[in-house]
This record gives C-alpha cells, sequence and structure tokens, in this order.
C-alpha cells in the first residue's frame, strides 16, 4: 500500500487567504461580460431557429459551470434530432448561416474528435464553437455549475487549480496533461473528502433531475438551495484547501490503485473498474471517473511521460505551498 505522507501545513498558511482570494477575484468575469454572452447566444438561436424551427442552443462548458475566467469563449451546443446520421453536414450548412449574418471567422471542423463550427462575433468581440447534440456536456455542465451553488470554496479552489494549471502548461489535453473540466472534478472529489466534508455526494442523494441521454441515466439531487450551508461544519480557509489539494495529488493519492469518483463522492479501485492495464490509447495512469459516463476515464489523456510531469507539477505546488516565502507569485510562474 502507497505511504501517506503526513505533514502539517505551515504556521502562517492562513495569511495566504488574502492574497489567494484576491487573485481569485481577479479572475471572475465582470456582469457585462456573461451579458454580451447571453446577446450572442440569442442572436445564435435567432439564425438557428430560422433554418431548424425545432433546434435548441444550449450553453455549455467555462461560460456556463460557473468555473468560467474572464473572456473566456462560449461552447454552444446545438441540439437537434436526426443529426447524429449526417453532423458534418449540418454543421456545413450552420457555417454558411453564420457567414451570411456576418458572423466572423467561422470554420467548420467536421472531422474533429468533436465536431464543431468555429465563430467570432464582431458586435461583442466573443468568439465559440458550435458542436451538435453533445447532451452530455449540457447536463455535466449542469452537474458542476449545482455543485458550485452549495459551498463557494470550491469555486475558489477550482479558479486557483485552473490557474495554476494554466500557468504552468499542464491543462493541455493534446500534450497529455488534463482537462479543466477534470480539474474540477478532482476539486469536488478533494472537497467531497474533507472530514467534515465541505460538499455532499449529490449523486448518491434523492434523485430530483433526471435525465436521459444516449441511454445514459443522469439523476442526482439539484435542489442545491436546500443545501446551502452544508460545508459550515468544516472551518477550512481557501489557502489550507489550495495547501492540501496539492499535497494530496503530490504525496497522498495512490496512483497504482485508486481511482477518484464524483458519482459515489469515495475512492474506488481501478481493479473494479478494470483499468488496470492499457488498453489502445488508455493508460489509466491517473484515474479520474467521468460522473456519468462510467467507463470514461478523464485521466486517459495521460501517458508515461505527461504523467511525470503532471506528478512533478503538483509536487513543486505542494512544496511551494509549504515552503515558499511567496507562494502567490510563485506557484503561478510561467513555466
Ligand atoms: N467535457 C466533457 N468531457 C471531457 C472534456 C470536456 O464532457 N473529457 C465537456 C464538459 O461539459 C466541460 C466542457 O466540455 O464543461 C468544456 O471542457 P473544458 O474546456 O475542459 O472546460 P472549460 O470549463 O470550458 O474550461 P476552460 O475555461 O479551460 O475553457
Ligand atoms: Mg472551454
Amino acid at each position: 500500500r502507497y505511504m501517506k505522507r503526513q505533514v502539517a501545513c505551515r504556521g502562517d498558511i492562513d495569511s495566504l487567504n488574502a492574497p489567494m482570494l484576491a487573485i481569485y477575484e481577479s479572475l471572475i468575469p465582470a456582469e457585462e461580460e456573461m451579458a454580451k454572452q447571453k446577446q450572442l447566444l440569442a442572436l445564435l438561436e435567432k439564425i438557428v431557429c430560422k433554418e431548424w424551427p425545432e433546434a435548441r442552443l444550449y450553453l455549455y462548458g467555462s461560460c456556463a459551470n460557473s468555473f468560467g475566467f474572464s473572456k473566456s469563449d462560449i461552447d454552444v451546443c446545438l441540439t437537434i434530432a436526426d443529426a447524429d446520421t449526417n453532423k458534418s453536414e449540418v454543421l456545413l450548412k450552420l457555417a454558411d448561416l453564420l457567414q451570411l449574418e456576418n458572423l466572423q471567422n467561422v470554420q467548420a471542423l467536421t472531422r474533429a474528435r468533436v465536431p464543431i463550427v468555429k465563430l467570432m462575433d464582431p458586435v461583442t468581440g466573443i468568439s465559440g464553437d458550435i458542436c451538435i447534440n453533445n447532451v452530455l456536456a449540457v447536463v455535466n455542465t449542469k452537474l458542476l455549475r449545482d455543485y458550485a451553488c452549495i459551498d463557494v470554496r470550491l469555486r475558489q479552489l477550482a479558479f486557483i487549480v485552473k490557474h495554476w494549471a494554466k500557468s504552468r502548461g499542464v491543462n493541455e489535453t493534446y500534450q497529455g496533461t488534463l482537462s479543466s473540466y477534470a480539474y474540477v472534478l478532482m476539486c469536488i472529489h478533494f472537497l467531497q473528502q474533507r472530514r467534515p466534508a465541505i460538499l455532499p455526494c449529490l449523486q448518491g442523494m434523492k434523485t430530483t433531475y433526471c435525465v436521459n441521454v444516449d441511454n445514459i441515466e443522469c439523476a442526482y439531487f439539484d435542489q442545491v438551495e436546500n443545501l446551502f450551508g452544508f460545508g459550515s461544519h468544516n472551518g477550512e480557509s481557501i489557502a489550507q484547501l489550495i495547501w492540501g489539494f496539492f499535497s494530496y495529488w503530490a504525496y497522498c493519492h495512490d496512483y497504482a490503485n485508486d481511482v477518484i469518483s464524483v458519482r459515489t463522492g469515495t475512492i474506488l479501485s481501478k481493479r473494479t473498474k478494470d483499468w488496470t492495464r492499457r488498453i489502445g490509447n488508455d493508460r489509466h495512469l491517473i484515474c479520474i471517473e467521468d460522473p456519468f459516463e462510467l467507463s470514461h476515464d478523464l485521466g486517459r489523456v495521460v501517458d508515461k511521460y505527461s504523467i511525470r510531469v503532471l506528478r512533478e507539477e503538483f509536487e513543486r505546488a505542494a512544496e511551494i505551498m509549504q515552503y515558499d516565502p511567496n507562494p502567490c507569485v510563485k506557484l503561478f510562474e510561467p513555466y
């Protein structure tokens, strides 16, 4: 069994609360940015519904899950019946319509893993991607947003972790490091595991929201306004949690055997998931179970080289949080 290294955090850890919160505040998008995103969505809805009256548009990803930074692009999902057989055709048609309405930089990427149309709106200056029938992403976006309503420390921790990951170059799935979505799941799981817990396990509670997407039942307790104050028995500060998060991934996580699971709020074993060996390109060197698509390991992009990069970055961050005189600068130093 992996040796868990227990260390006490530095005595002056709470002096880092105010500067960490200042960084968090500086990354939050302003109200008018959100208004512009809504405005662009309304424009896109008008264009799409002229051609396909039954179609619907949904925001997903960081513009809708409450983990988005200021100045991010928007992710939009177009739902339309029967598009699955001819997605490329729909995307090409959509690209034509957008171009006719004077959207800029319109580009249909029909061969991407997730086929999309890219666009830029000259009026609001916002760029975005539109994908088709990616309803699971819309639903997992809602799950993340609902978790964020329960305790503000989730949003604070995830902003700091995402900012760290972007600064250190470990938020690039095409280079074998993790997606923002994976980092947010890691934060949720970490807060579910605190004692007392700071977040509950919504999928383990009474079902108040249930949709069936591509034969996957997505069910959980979504009346999160009733859970406000859930984490108040735990008084850990944001600086303590940032320190704890990096220490966990640097020294405590059992990479050989463990799978983190937001769905169950627990750690599962790779054996029970049958994630013990490499199949094709899936290596399972760090295992993060998708909350709905249970066969999906968000860590599958990580290879034997990038796992070293990731673990060294977790260790660097943990050491900085423990010993550095100026962690709020050092942690986010460009690599
Ligand atoms: N997503 C997913 N499965 C993945 C990666 C992403 O379902 N393996 C979906 C999620 O709904 C996620 C969205 O795609 O919210 C966008 O993913 P990502 O770009 O990783 O997250 P963002 O929150 O948009 O972060 P960023 O601010 O870095 O753009
Ligand atoms: Mg995104």
